[in-house]
């Protein structure tokens, strides 16, 4: 199978449209906190890209296929004693799944990620049934600590949460 090729970025401006467009899916938003707006407009697009613009450092990755911006890698820093741990979270547009993508950008953002940050480590929520993002995590290195049971309320009903871990210094993903 022919790999289709990505590349990481910063989010620009010119982004919105097609941030709107591939983020304004359900399937997405069901593995995603209920902060994220769902529907998902072009002025939630220009908030997040204005929010991710103006931050210190690199920690809102774009993935762009083919011109255009198709998916998001986040890294966010704990506070207080939790200052050294980055939460990740990532999300692909659904025509471009199932073709190692993910696994693959990843990688490349915890690389430049935790080149250029003293965090130690790196920590993935996982909501119940979602196997493909596990998965995702395996491959790159994480492995799974908990099952935080009927942690999370999505939809209308409790589910388990899946924690996974990575600490920085035994990661041999780089
Ligand atoms: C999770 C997500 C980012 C995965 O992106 P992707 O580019 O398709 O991931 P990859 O192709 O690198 O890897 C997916 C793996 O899951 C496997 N997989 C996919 N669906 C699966 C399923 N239903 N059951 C078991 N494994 C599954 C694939 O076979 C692949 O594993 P392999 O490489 O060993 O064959 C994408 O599905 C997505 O954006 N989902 C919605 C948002 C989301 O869940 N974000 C994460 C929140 S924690």
């Amino acid at each position: 199978m022919k790999r289709t090729s990505f590349r990481l970025r910063p989010w620009q401006k010119s982004d919105t449209t097609s941030l709107a467009r591939y983020l304004n899916n359900k399937k997405i938003w069901d593995n995603c906190r209920d902060r994220l707006p769902f529907p998902y407009t072009e002025d939630d697009a220009r908030t997040f890209i204005d929010y991710a613009v103006a931050q210190q450092g690199w920690n809102e990755f774009c993935i762009e296929i083919a011109g255009e911006a198709v998916g998001n890698i986040s890294f966010m820093r704990g506070t207080d004693v939790e200052r050294f741990n980055a939460e990740v979270g990532y999300w692909l547009a659904e025509p471009f799944w199932n073709q190692a993508i993910m696994g693959e950008a990843l990688q490349e953002a915890m690389r430049i990620y935790g080149e250029n940050s003293d965090i130690k480590r790196w920590f993935a929520q996982v909501y119940e049934g979602n196997r493909a993002s596990m998965r995702v995590l395996e491959k790159v290195g994480f492995r799974q600590v908990a099952v935080l049971r009927k942690a999370c309320f999505k939809n209308g009903d409790f589910m388990d949460l899946n924690y996974f871990e990575c600490l920085k210094d035994e990661w041999t993903g780089k």
